[in-house]
């Protein structure tokens, strides 16, 4: 059943998370980075986790979504050997994509 749930939410939630209303979320990204987030990345420096500077270079909207509802699966699509992230599969639609944009706003202009 999870794994089906996790299989559903792949092919129906994430496009639909990504087109969400974009209602002002900055505030709402910075917030839960700080309730949920600083502990193990920071914005610009690597810290337990990577800095969401180096996940906004490299990473799709997409890939960002889906390792912050299932790390034990996707951070091995990302390369990683293990997972030491937990899954954050509370957070609802609007918070996913607030903080989304929130790792994206770091990247590097160009
Ligand atoms: C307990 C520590 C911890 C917490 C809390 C945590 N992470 Fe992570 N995160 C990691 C580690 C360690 C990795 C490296 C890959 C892994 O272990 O899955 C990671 C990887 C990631 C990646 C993918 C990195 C890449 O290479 O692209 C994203 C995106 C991410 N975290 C976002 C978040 C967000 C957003 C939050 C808050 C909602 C969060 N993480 C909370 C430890 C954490």
């Amino acid at each position: 059943m999870r794994v089906f749930l996790i299989r559903l939410s792949g092919v129906l939630l994430l496009p639909w998370i990504l087109h969400a209303g974009n209602a002002d979320n900055e505030e709402a990204g910075s917030r839960l980075f700080k309730a949920y987030c600083w502990g193990c990345h920071h914005q610009t420096a690597e810290a337990f986790g990577p800095s969401f500077r180096t996940i906004a270079n490299k990473r799709t909207p997409e890939q960002i979504m889906a390792q912050i509802v299932d790390p034990e699966r996707v951070s091995k699509t990302l390369g990683y050997r293990r997972n030491s992230m937990p899954a954050f599969n509370d957070l609802n639609a609007t918070e996913i994509k607030a903080l989304t944009d929130f790792i994206l706003s770091f990247k590097d202009k160009k």
